[in-house]
C-alpha cells in the first residue's frame, strides 16, 4: 500500500518530521516563513495530510487539494483555517490544545509584570546611557498585590493566568461564556462577573478567547471607556480580539494607562502609533515560543495527523462533524 503523502508548512523539530516520516512521505517547506498562496496550492496538489504551522488555508487552497484528508494544525487557535469548508469536504482539522497553555500564561503575565513594573522603558533607559545618578522618582509603576487581574475567557489558559495571580495576591474576577464549576472557582479564587463589571473593576484585563466572529473586537471603543484609567489591557489571544484603532485612541486620550501585546490585528503589520507609546510593550506573537512548549506542540500535530491519517480518532480534533 502507497503512503500517504504529507506537507509540512515550515521546518519542525527533527522528533516530529522523523516521527511523520516513519509513516508517510513528507516534504516540507525549507525556510521560516510564510508560503505564497501559489507555493501552498502547488505543495497541495497531491497530499492526503498537512501540517500548518502559522499558515493561512483558505477554501481556494482546498479547492486545488483533492486528496486532503487532514490538517494538523500547529497551534491552539485555528481561526487561521476554513474550518467550515473542510467540514464541507469530509477534511478533519486538529489543533495542540493543552501543551500550549503553561507558555501562554506565562507570556500573558510577562507582559503584566513589565507594564506594571515598567520593564521595558527601565531597559531602554539604562542602554541609552540615560541612568546618571539614582532617583526617588524614578520609573513609578504600580503594585500587583490587591489590585484585580479581569480575565475575559476563562478556559485552560484563563485559568492558567489565574493560578500565576493567586500567588501574587490579585484579587480576581472573571467573565466567561461558560461559568466555572464552583469547585475551580474556589481553588483558583476567581469570582464570575457580568463584562460590564470586570471591565469597570480590572486593574489589568487579560484576553483568553478564540479568535470566532462573535468574539471580533469584543474590545472596541465601548468596551475601552469603561476600564479605569489606570488600567493595563494584555493581549496574548488574537490581535482582531482588539479593535487597534481604538486601542490606540484610548491610549492617546489617556482613557486607560498602557497595554502588554503579543498579537495584532494585522501581524506582522502594527498600528504606527503603538510604537509610540512608551507604556505599551509590545512582542511578536511568541505566546508558545518556548524550546519545550514548540516541541509538544509539534510532536502532538504529528500524533493527531497520523491518526487522521490511519483512520483512528485524533487526540485533538475540531470539527467531530467529520469523524461521527
Ligand atoms: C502559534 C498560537 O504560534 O497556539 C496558538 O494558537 O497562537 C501559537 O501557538 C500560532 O498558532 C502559529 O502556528
Amino acid at each position: 500500500m502507497s503512503r500517504p503523502k504529507v506537507f509540512i508548512t515550515r521546518p519542525l523539530p527533527t522528533q516530529a518530521v522523523e516521527r511523520i516520516a516513519t509513516r508517510c512521505d513528507v516534504k516540507m517547506h525549507p525556510a521560516d516563513e510564510p508560503l505564497q498562496l501559489a507555493q501552498l496550492v502547488e505543495a497541495c496538489r497531491e497530499v492526503e495530510g498537512l501540517v500548518a504551522s502559522g499558515t493561512r488555508v483558505s477554501a481556494e487552497v482546498l479547492d486545488r487539494a483533492p486528496r486532503l484528508r487532514v490538517i494538523a494544525n500547529v497551534g491552539v487557535g485555528y481561526d487561521n483555517i476554513d474550518v467550515a469548508a473542510c467540514t464541507h469536504r469530509g477534511i478533519v482539522v486538529t489543533n495542540t490544545p493543552d501543551v500550549v497553555t503553561e507558555a501562554t500564561a506565562d507570556l500573558a503575565f510577562a507582559l503584566l509584570m513589565a507594564v506594571a513594573r515598567r520593564v521595558v522603558e527601565g531597559d531602554r533607559y539604562v542602554r541609552q546611557g540615560q541612568w546618571r545618578h539614582w532617583q526617588w522618582g524614578l520609573l513609578w509603576g504600580t503594585d500587583l498585590h490587591g489590585k484585580t487581574l479581569g480575565l475575559y475567557g476563562f478556559g485552560r489558559i484563563g485559568q492558567a493566568v489565574a493560578r500565576r495571580a493567586r500567588g501574587f495576591s490579585l484579587r480576581i474576577v472573571y467573565h466567561s461564556t461558560e461559568r466555572a464549576t464552583e469547585a475551580l472557582e474556589l481553588e483558583l479564587g476567581a469570582q464570575f462577573v457580568d463584562r460590564e463589571t470586570m471591565l469597570r473593576q480590572a486593574d489589568f484585563l487579560s484576553l483568553h478567547v478564540p479568535l470566532t466572529p462573535a468574539t471580533h473586537h469584543l474590545i472596541g471603543a465601548r468596551e475601552l471607556a469603561m476600564m479605569k484609567p489606570t488600567a493595563f489591557l494584555i493581549n496574548t489571544a488574537r490581535g482582531s480580539v482588539v479593535d487597534e484603532a481604538a486601542l490606540v485612541e484610548a491610549l492617546r486620550s489617556k482613557r486607560i494607562a498602557g497595554a502588554g501585546l503579543d498579537v495584532f490585528e494585522h501581524e506582522p503589520n502594527i498600528h504606527p502609533a503603538l510604537l509610540t507609546h512608551p507604556n505599551v510593550v509590545l512582542t511578536p506573537h511568541v505566546g508558545t515560543a518556548t524550546s519545550e512548549t514548540r516541541l509538544a506542540m509539534a510532536l502532538l500535530a504529528a500524533e493527531n495527523l497520523l491518526a487522521a491519517l490511519e483512520g483512528r480518532r485524533p487526540p485533538n480534533h475540531v470539527n467531530p462533524e467529520v469523524l461521527d
